[in-house]
């Protein structure tokens, strides 16, 4: 009996130390996760699969509110006239527009995802927004009709210097390499001096040129597995660096997220400690972009469903953060990827490297890099970026892609890159953090001023939209901008990409469009709210909904 009673208590030990490492790590893990649902991408998804579909409509659309009968008569007007001035303003778009939509997916889901789900069909029904831009021209854009808006969709942040820029690189780039054509594999000689300029203003020792930025964050990653021989990539929570599977591991993607992708808590304390126990981390990607709302996925108007919308933007703080983890990473010869894909050169010359003080292994860039073409590229330290090992022949890192440094593309950067480096353009670079902190705090001045609930903020070019309002359609202030001659992206005011061609006089007239269009959209009702509501109460009458919708269904 005794003799038993130590046989398994011995297998139990045996077990705890077998398990016990492994339960622990596990639970170290656990606390290093965003407590949100962005930080627990398995219950999002399965959260996100749950959710059922359904439309407000008629009369309950304009009173989700619970809105009295005068105040939904207000917004049911308001509605028909924004429908019916920006049909007739543009009918040739929106005749484009809906004559295409059913042909390219693309198209259908940004205009299902524009303004949160229970309101989209009834909306989609009495107001359209195009899908066509025809003419760019400095801070503008016109649409088929010849409607011009000023242009704060960036075009995802390609533009950063204004239309009138890049048409000209692409113009140059593609006479500077017309006598090569589209011969692809060696190089046209442009790429030796673009090469020596990415080395120089990244600081880095090698380049690969990639398509899109998506696939340079893919080689970097890829770069980083080869030389560490671990698997796991660390990301942090709500980060994006493009739509390929291992970075973008929940809701949107149909793979359940891969074990091989860990998504952190950023600027936590915790998860500098997984970092550090841990022996399996390949490399940590980083999007400076994330220090606007850390932990958060950038803001869209689809899920814009009350006034709940921060950020919290601290340059130091964030700096702080990122030497806390380029000194772990340097601990654990875990690589230091600064996805500068989308922020680069929208906080300078030198980047998010440069603007934060810290030297990653490898960057990878993006977007307006290609001064109007498509591109994507990877910048990093020698020993990060060698596809072979000398002592190992058949072990090689294959990484190619047929455009990789497409002539026309290698063209326009070349013309981009010299510019940038021009004395005006270095002086805008200098001045540019300050000059938008001022124009921010110049609008938030005058919308508080004239007692509207919104404010902006921003990093800065980029800017998001915060409401003051815990209403159910803030949302709707996307179509009073565009009444007023302003162009969105599809995330509506969930964020605003200017570009450095917008003069004082474009900023002011920038911001009399769109207190205007807060005003009307203040006149019209839109920011009634009934006695008590709360961000909260909005959120759990919406669950409610859900919850009673599944049910029924
Ligand atoms: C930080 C970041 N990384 C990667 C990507 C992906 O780039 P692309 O859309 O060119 O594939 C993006 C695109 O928005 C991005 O913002």
């Amino acid at each position: 009996m005794f003799k038993e009673n130590l046989l398994s208590l011995s297998a139990i030990a045996l077990l705890l130390l077998y398990v016990g490492p492994k339960l622990w790590q596990r639970l170290q893990l656990s606390l290093a996760k965003h407590p949100s649902m962005a930080g627990h991408l398995r219950w999002a998804k399965r959260l996100a699969h749950w959710a059922p579909a359904y439309d407000y409509l008629g009369a309950q659309w304009f009173r989700a509110d619970h809105a009295p009968e005068a105040v939904a008569l207000q917004r049911q007007q308001a509605l028909q006239r924004l429908g019916s001035t920006l049909g007739q303003r543009s009918p040739k778009t929106l005749a484009m527009t809906q004559a295409t939509k059913p042909m390219v997916s693309d198209m259908q889901l940004i205009s299902r995802y524009r303004v949160p789900f229970q309101f989209q069909k009834f909306l989609s029904e009495n107001l359209q927004v195009g899908s066509y831009w025809t003419q760019g021209k400095g801070v503008w854009v016109a649409d088929a009709d010849d409607q011009w808006h000023m242009d704060v969709t960036g075009s995802y942040g390609v533009n950063l210097f204004g239309a009138d820029f890049y048409k000209s690189c692409m113009q140059e780039g593609m006479d500077l390499v017309r006598d090569l054509g589209p011969v692809l594999g060696a190089y046209h000689p442009c790429v030796q001096e673009n090469v020596a300029m990415l080395c120089q203003l990244s600081h880095k020792d090698e380049v690969s040129f990639h398509m899109s930025g998506t696939e340079a964050v893919m080689q970097a990653v890829r770069m980083a597995r080869f030389h560490t021989g671990k698997r796991k990539l660390v990301r942090f929570t709500g980060a994006y660096h493009g739509w390929w599977d291992d970075v973008q591991p929940g809701p949107g993607n149909p793979m359940p997220p891969s074990d091989d992708t860990l998504t952190l808590n950023e600027m936590h304390t915790q998860t500098l400690k997984v970092l550090r126990q841990r022996n399996d981390i390949a490399c940590v990607l980083v999007n400076p972009l994330q220090a606007m709302h850390p932990n958060k996925a950038a803001p869209s108007d689809s899920t814009l469903i009350d006034g709940s919308r921060q950020l919290h933007y601290d340059k130091a703080a964030y700096a702080q953060w990122l030497s806390q983890l380029r000194q772990v990473c340097d601990e654990k010869g875990i690589a230091f990827i600064m996805d500068e894909v989308f922020m680069g050169f929208r906080l300078g010359y030198g980047g998010a490297q440069a603007f934060f003080g810290v030297d990653a292994d490898l960057v990878t860039y993006g977007k307006t890099l290609g001064g109007g073409f498509p591109v994507g590229v990877v910048c990093g330290k020698a020993q990060w970026m060698r596809r072979f090992r000398e002592d190992k022949p058949g072990n090689i890192c294959f990484a190619r892609g047929t455009f990789n440094a497409h002539p026309a593309v290698m063209g326009a950067m070349n013309v981009f890159l010299k510019r940038i480096q021009e004395p005006a353009i270095q002086t805008v670079f200098q001045k540019m953090e300050g000059l938008w902190i001022d124009r921010m705090q110049q609008l938030n001045d005058q919308l508080k001023g004239q007692g509207l609930p919104v404010r902006v903020v921003g990093m800065a070019t980029v800017w998001s939209v915060v409401y003051e309002v815990p209403s159910r359609y803030n949302w709707m202030l996307q179509f009073y901008l565009r009444e007023q001659g302003i162009a969105l992206s599809w995330v509506g005011t969930g964020r605003m990409i200017f570009n450095l061609a917008f003069e004082e006089a474009h900023f002011a007239d920038f911001c009399s469009r769109f207190i205007k269009a807060a005003h009307a959209m203040q006149n019209d009702g839109w920011w009634w709210t009934a006695q008590g509501q709360s961000n909260r109460t909005i959120r759990r009458e919406v669950m409610r909904e859900m919850v009673r919708v599944k049910w029924a269904g």
